[in-house]
Order: C-alpha cells, then structure tokens, then sequence
C-alpha cells in the first residue's frame, strides 16, 4: 500500500504486519543508540492544520530515528494564514521533494484529497481529520493492548491474540476520530468493542459501526480487558445540548470507585490530551493501571513502522 488513511483500508495481515515491525522498532526504545539508517535520504513533512503534541512529535521521533530528513509545516505562521490553499501547498512540498506527508487537518478527508489528487507523488498518512479518522492512533492502541493483553510476556507480539478481547471506548465518540479508527481496527484485530457514551454523544449512523453500544458505564466496566477514556471536544461543538461537567464526570468519568469495579488485568488508556477531572480522575490517570504514557512510547515505535513500511526501508540498511 502506497497510503495510510483510514483503518478500515487494513486488512488483518496488513494490521499485524505494522504491529510485528512496531515491536522490533519498540526494542530500539530500550536501546542507548535508538537509530537506523533505514530512510537515510528520505524526506518525511510533518504538516499540521490543527494543533498537536503527541502526534507530531512521535512522527518527528520515528522519522529521525529511521535517519529520514524532517520538514516541520505548522499552519500558523506559514501563508496558509494568507489564505493558501491545500493544492498550493502541496505542490510546494511536492517541489521540495517530499516522500511521505504526514497530514493533521481540521476538515474530514484532507487527506483522502492530498491522496487521490494527483497533486503529489508522495505516501500520504493521516494523522488525523476532523472526526472522521486517526488511524496511526488506533494502531498504536492496538500495539499496548497487545503488549499488556496478549498473553505473552509484555512486548511480544503474538498474532490472533487480541482474539475475543473485550475493550470500553468511553465519552465523546461523536467528535472522535479516535473512536472510529479503533472500532474498525479492533475488530478488524478480532477485538469485541463497546462504545459507552451519553445518547447525545454518539455519532448517526453508530449502528452500522462493528461494535456493542451502551449508555450505562457502570455496567460495562466489570466486563471488560481494557477502557479507553475519551476527551469531550468541547471545541468541535457548536451549540446543542451538553451535561455539565460535573454532570458528565458523574455520569461517565473514570475514578478511584469505579476502577475498582475493574478486573484485576484490566488496563486505562487515554488518547490524550486529557482534561484531569473530567472524563478521568488525576489518581485513576496516574494509576498502576494506567498505560497513558507508555501509549506515547508506543507511538514512537508504531510510526517507524508505518514510515518503513511504506517508504521501503532497505532491509540491507539493517
Ligand atoms: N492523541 C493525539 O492525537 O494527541 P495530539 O493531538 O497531541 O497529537
């Protein structure tokens, strides 16, 4: 494959193909000198409509640790603020030879569109539209729940053994990108998904999504291998009914009392950013349980394996 878009467009083997390279790369993690000379000569842009912190940064981790030439592109303070388009930017790009863009932008499709246009040669890889899709997220989810749930010791990567794992996604999945990728690829994984959030949060069309629904938490918890808490993209809502935030913490949020209603294997994950307070409690987020910051980690390792695979890194580069 040529792009990364949506994670619906993997199949099982294309899923744990990433996922199998991802744990060699996450051995480097643990390494003094964490470089390959894979892409040495490659030139990877990082291009930022919308705001970022973890998944910009792990792209620029896992480029400059496969020895890729990084090109930065943040929409502010470049002429996109004088009103570029997206075509005119990305013949910029094209002109500068890039071989992979990493695209983050605020419209669903962006990057379908820098995709399919013809206006680059380049591999393209979402790293997130709007609330339509963030497939390197889901991966990267997929990559910590194999490590804590596959029934090996923590790191190996076993394929088929997300197999019947049942995992929560919780909050805001009308807004969420996040939620959507891992849905498709967690079944895809053979993973069973419940979606837990208020009726107002769940997006139209959620029963034609490959998961279980549910408004009641509580029930919920006990049963699954892990919970993934979502942030309320307060943002992306114009209007409409909301709870408050007290309300919606009382409703759905993750706290002490209701993490001890958890197996005792059951791993907290969170996306990020997280609002401490809101959708989980700052003792659950820096819990024993929690694997938030290892997600991050995970990041690094599943985006070298993303970039590699689709840039043919040369197996002779070691
Ligand atoms: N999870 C995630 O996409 O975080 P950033 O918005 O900081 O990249």
């Amino acid at each position: 494959k040529r792009h990364l878009l949506s994670a619906g467009d993997l199949t099982r083997d294309d899923a744990e193909l990433i996922l199998s390279t991802a744990a060699e790369m996450r051995e480097l993690a643990d390494r003094p000198i964490k470089k390959l000379p894979a892409l040495r000569g490659r030139t990877v842009v990082n291009l930022f409509f919308e705001d970022s912190t973890r998944t910009r940064i792990s792209f620029e981790a896992a480029a400059k640790r496969l020895s890729a030439d990084v090109i930065n592109f943040a929409a502010k303070g470049s002429s996109l603020s004088k009103g570029e388009s997206l075509k005119d930017t990305a013949l910029t790009l094209e002109a500068m030879g890039a071989d992979a863009v990493v695209v983050r932008h605020g419209a669903s499709g962006a990057p379908h569109r820098l995709a399919h246009s013809g206006w680059v040669r380049s591999s393209v890889v979402n790293a997130g539209d709007g609330t339509h899709e963030h497939p390197t997220q889901a991966l990267l989810d997929a990559f910590t729940l194999y490590r804590h749930l596959g029934g090996g010791p923590l790191g190996e990567f076993r394929s088929g053994s997300l197999e019947g794992r049942r995992v929560a996604i919780v909050g805001d999945v009308l807004h969420s990108r996040v939620a959507r990728s891992n849905a498709l690829l967690l079944r895809t994984l053979g993973a069973e998904v419940t979606l837990v959030a208020p009726p107002t949060l769940f997006p139209v069309g959620v029963e034609t999504w490959p998961v279980e629904t549910s408004y009641d938490l509580d029930g919920v918890l006990p049963k699954v291998d892990a919970v993934m808490m979502l942030r309320v993209q307060r943002e992306r809502m114009s209007g409409g009914f909301f709870p408050t935030a007290r309300e919606y913490s009382r409703r759905y949020g993750l706290d002490a009392r209701r993490m001890a209603t958890l197996q005792d294997h059951t791993i907290v994950m969170h996306p990020g950013p997280m609002v401490r307070g809101m959708e989980i409690t700052a003792d659950v987020a820096d819990s024993a349980r929690s694997v938030i910051v290892e997600q991050v980690t995970n990041g690094v390792a599943v985006r070298m394996a993303v970039l590699y695979l689709l840039l043919g890194g040369n197996e002779s580069d070691g």
